[in-house]
């Protein structure tokens, strides 16, 4: 057993019990050993994981072409971009390169929120040659930059967030905690360490069927109305696994979408490798865009990842698999794993949330599913 994973042990021992949120934020964000902050391969083939940001250069090159529709609408000369979970700023250097491509670089500023110091050291270098690029480790921190006009966005960011574990027993949510037994880190219920837990689901309308076990991300909160702090005009791009909350939460998903990762292979005991594996679940993006709605972030767009480039990039995937595809084969196999609907395509989703910027018809939103996700939003475009 690892030094890192005997803390953990002496910690739960110690405190008797500790939500499985509790248990995540160590197992990936402890200061020296968590997952994401001690500094290893994370992302790519000697990683533990691939994210769209591996397409060599592909995904950025996409973003690129949504955020350049988004500043034209805002209509400034400037445009602040904020990228929430930057890792080692691969996804920003790839959207700057191709504003510069396309001659739109020039006013661009960066700010990179990103809690990982070695990630952050490490996007530091590599965006070194671009000017204006700023590192946070908190969104908090940018609060005094309140005033941003332009765009915030993520990939894979909220899929990362620490949730807690709960289970409908008897009619009642019960909550599942974590604590030591025989050595070992188990799982043992109890009534929910907060109501908010039930919250989330009642204001999402969801219903858990008996014995159903699903995930709760109460941090989605916190982290919204940060975005709304520091976005004064503008959009949020958010690309994420995850799903609506009718769907997310549906009857026949019995044990939630918790899922660890480790040298490319999926795995689902979060208590093995601990600091060694990510540990994800899905995005509740009902309860996103609600969240947003309740401030001022407007729900302007959301459907799968392919449907969103395929409507917003016509002209650049065509340019990527016609002329591109003939120097380098590899350009249609990056464009089906982006795209494709049984792939990342279909996995993925894109939301798209308006701050002070009306209700634009935005070239993404052709095959707009936002009625799926916003039924108990009070005002949907
Ligand atoms: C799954 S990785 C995705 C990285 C990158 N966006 C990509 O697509 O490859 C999630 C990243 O979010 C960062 N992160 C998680 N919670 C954070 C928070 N509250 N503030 C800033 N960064 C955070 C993690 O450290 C990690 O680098």
């Amino acid at each position: 057993m690892s030094e890192f994973q005997n803390t953990i042990l002496s910690e739960v021992r110690r405190r008797g019990r500790v939500t499985f949120a509790e248990f995540m934020k160590w197992a990936l964000y402890h200061p020296i050993h968590g997952y994401y902050a001690a500094g290893g391969e994370r992302r790519g083939r000697g990683g533990d994981f691939f994210t769209s940001v591996g397409t060599g250069g592909l995904f950025g090159r996409l973003l690129a072409e949504s955020v350049t529709e988004m500043w034209d609408h805002l209509g400034s000369g400037r445009l602040t971009l904020v990228e929430l979970g930057a890792s080692d700023g691969g996804l920003a250097e790839q959207v700057l390169k191709a504003l510069e491509g396309k001659g739109r670089a020039k006013g661009v500023s960066v700010h990179l929120v990103e809690k990982s110091g070695p990630a952050r050291e490490a996007a530091r270098r590599r965006l070194a040659r671009f000017p204006r690029v700023h590192l946070w480790e908190d969104l908090d921190e940018m609060e005094h930059t309140a005033g941003v006009e332009g765009v915030v966005y993520s990939n894979e960011f909220f899929d990362a967030l620490p949730v807690h574990r709960v289970r409908m027993e008897s009619g009642a949510l019960q909550e599942f905690f974590v604590v030591e037994k025989d050595g070992r880190l188990v799982e043992e219920a109890g009534e929910p360490s907060t109501p908010r837990l039930a919250r989330c689901f009642e204001e999402q309308e969801v219903h858990l069927a008996e014995g159903q076990a699903a995930e709760v991300c109460p941090a989605l909160e916190e982290v919204v109305e940060g975005i709304d702090r520091v976005l004064a005009r503008g959009f949020v791009i958010t690309v994420d696994y995850g799903e609506p909350s009718v769907d997310l939460y549906r009857e026949d998903r019995r044990d939630g979408t918790l899922r660890t990762f480790r040298k490319h292979a999926v795995g689902g005991d979060p208590f093995q490798n601990i600091g060694e594996q990510d540990i994800t679940a899905h995005v509740d993006f009902g309860r996103l865009a609600a969240l947003g709605a309740r401030g001022e972030l407007d729900p302007l767009l959301f459907c799968s990842q392919g449907s969103y480039f395929l409507n917003s990039c016509e002209g650049l995937l065509r340019k990527v698999v016609e002329e591109e595809g003939k120097q380098d084969p590899s350009m249609s196999r990056r464009v089906q794993q982006l795209l494709h609907p049984e792939g990342m395509g279909g996995a993925f989703h894109v939301l798209v949330q308006g701050k002070n910027v009306g209700r634009p018809e935005l070239s993404g939103g052709k095959a707009n599913r936002l009625h799926r996700l916003v039924k108990m939003v009070n005002s949907p475009p």
